[in-house]
């Protein structure tokens, strides 16, 4: 133990692991610590130690002989000077450098000090931070080298639902270890390329980095003079000039969640336009649920919504719709721009021609989750012409664009509409001012347009997303991906003593099943049904592949591959299907499945 001052003292300690360990001693009780290795002991000494050995050397021979040269600096950082002399005529200089002494604990309370969330020594934070960006990196990189998803085992689950009530903090390494060993292996991994479920989006390492960006900075974006706003409006026009929508304040549009919640913003601001009158809404029986539930929010009756039969190719039926719209009622007319099970895309110029013969009674709203940013690309534009032509047009970001979640986007031709639907008059703590950050002229504020007043900032991942990548590079992507689609949906066919193709290929979605085999003791269909069942259940547990359930028609059990990853490639599609028909005729030899034969 080396005394320093009158209050503090140094020891030098050398671990199991080769590492100096420097401590900082404040009145004989153990203050700060930091272990070095041998790379970091070479840079700070600028190459003069090689080692740990040759640093705990100089450290030693300096405490030794020269301690006065040795300073704790007033934020307690152990500053190490001393002379060195250059060639016969004796010159001196001075040489220094600084070790940074970390806290034992970084978020450490001074009980005298006020306290923050804030760590007592910032490079200690940077350390955690470098780390886990490093291993996120990491993760995605090597993304191929974990399964797609894998079950949570019981003791992991345990884990995490008996954790203990923190009532202290702990240090954060530790807490970011738990989520490193109980939430990461364990993540459904959407980003994964055979990853093809329900309708994932994969992200992207810029948008992760702009996710830093935006929690660092928790801007709160309900609007004023803050450059969020500015951001977030020019976001909206893009996505306005990429659909062909009206660019300029006529029109209106916002970044919410997702689009069950841009579709509740629609209905509301069609309800607004109908008020007093009788609303119906006719979709077809094949579009998602977030409009009924949409309705359901805004009370609006279940008989009040028809659910319109679909032609050959399951678009909405244009005649049946047309034959129950009630004259005398309003209509609120969904189109989808890809629909959820096997990505049809309703026919939206006949759905616009049709809205235009009543304009002051019917609505044209499109549900373009999946589909509207397919604008994106050139060839894939043309089959959704008409999207343009749209009251309101509710899509996600989140998916096919690969911005990180949460993002969705409703835009709205009837801005001033839009706007009266859910502007409240400003008073109490949100009155405006003559200027400042909340000026009652000239800014913009979203929490006119939707239905959250505290939102986050999401332009920020957009933005860094869509400027980093550009339209036309997901365009490609989308193309690649519905290339994919129509390549897996050619292997089934090539292998149709095996395999079934349920449904026609529009977009980027695959319709299948399994029917290389027979019972000659059940009922052919419920045993396909459930051969196909345990089939899928098998696929994602052995983390093959993910791809998720679709019942078709009545009773046909499919499965179903949604293929909106920028990650997946042609190979992966060849794999699959190679795994798959491995897995079948295990499962068919085994014994659950003796019952059946193979064809
Ligand atoms: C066609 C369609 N509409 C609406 C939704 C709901 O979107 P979100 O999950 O972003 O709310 C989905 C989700 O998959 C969808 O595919």
């Amino acid at each position: 133990m080396y005394a320093l001052n009158n209050n503090y003292c140094l020891q030098l300690v050398r671990d199991a692991n080769q590492y100096l360990n420097i401590e900082l001693h404040h009145n004989g009780t153990l203050s700060r610590i930091v272990s070095l290795s041998n790379e970091q002991c070479s840079t700070l000494t600028h190459r003069l130690c090689e080692t740990t050995d040759e640093f705990d050397a100089l450290m030693v021979d300096l405490l030794e002989t020269s301690i006065s040269n040795i300073h704790v600096t007033v934020d307690e950082n152990l500053e190490i000077s001393f002379p060195v002399r250059f060639g016969s005529r004796n010159y001196e200089k001075f040489w220094s450098f600084t070790v940074e002494l970390r806290h034992l604990s970084m978020f450490e309370t001074n009980t005298i000090d006020e306290i923050s969330l804030d760590p007592s020594n910032w490079n200690d934070l940077r350390l955690l931070g470098h780390q886990i960006m490093d291993n996120m990196i990491d993760y995605t990189r090597d993304i191929r080298l974990r399964p797609p998803w894998r079950p949570i085992p019981l003791a992991i689950k345990q884990t995490i639902l008996n954790s203990d009530f923190p009532l202290q903090g702990q240090s954060p390494w530790e807490v970011y270890d738990e989520i490193c060993s109980t939430f990461l292996p364990y993540n459904v991994g959407n980003i994964h390329p055979s990853f093809w479920g329900h309708v994932y989006g994969a992200g992207s390492t810029i948008g992760a980095l702009a996710e830093f960006i935006t929690g660092t900075v928790n801007t709160m974006s309900w609007g004023g003079q803050q450059s969020s706003i500015y951001l977030e409006r020019k976001v909206l026009s893009w996505l306005k000039q990429l659909i062909g929508f009206p660019n300029d304040e006529t029109s209106s549009g916002i970044l919410v969640s997702g689009t069950s919640v841009a579709t509740i913003i629609a209905l509301a601001v069609a309800r607004k336009k109908f008020h007093e009158r009788t609303m119906m809404i006719y979709c077809s029986k094949d579009t998602h649920s977030c409009i009924t539930r949409a309705a359901n929010l805004l009370n609006i009756n279940k008989e009040n919504i028809v659910y319109v039969s679909t032609n050959e190719q399951r678009q909405i039926d244009l005649q049946a719709l047309e034959a129950c719209i009630d004259p005398n009622a309003c209509g609120f007319i969904v189109g989808s721009a890809g629909t959820v099970g096997t990505g049809a895309i309703d026919d939206l110029q006949g759905l616009a021609d049709l809205c235009a013969r009543r304009p002051n009674d019917l609505w044209f709203h499109v549900d373009g989750a999946i589909g509207a940013v397919a604008c994106c690309s050139k060839r894939l534009r043309p089959l959704f012409t008409g999207l343009e032509r749209a009251d309101s047009i509710a899509f996600d970001l989140h998916k096919w664009l690969s911005v990180p979640y949460e993002c969705g986007c409703i835009l709205v031709r009837d801005g001033q509409l839009h706007q009266s639907t859910f502007a409240q008059p400003a008073v109490s703590y949100l009155t405006l001012m003559d200027g400042g950050l909340t000026p009652s002229k000239g800014e913009y504020f979203f929490s006119d347009y939707g239905l959250e007043l505290s939102r986050n900032t999401k332009a920020i991942k957009v933005w860094m997303t869509l400027k980093t990548y550009g339209f036309e590079r997901f365009g490609r992507i989308m193309e690649q991906n519905v290339d994919q689609a129509l390549y897996f949906a050619r292997l089934i066919e090539q292998h149709s003593d095996q395999f079934e193709l349920l449904t026609k290929v529009t977009l980027n979605i695959v319709c299948f099943r399994y029917i290389g085999c027979q019972s000659n003791t059940i009922d052919q269909h419920d045993m396909l049904n459930k051969f196909n069942k345990h089939l899928l259940i098998t696929l994602q547990e052995r983390g093959i592949g993910v791809v998720s359930p679709l019942v078709i028609g009545t009773n046909t059990f499919a499965l179903r591959m949604c293929i909106s990853n920028h990650r997946t490639r042609l190979s992966d599609m060849s794999k699959f299907i190679e795994q798959m028909i491995q897995l079948a005729a295990e499962l068919i030899d085994s014994n659950e499945f003796n019952i059946l034969k193979k064809i």
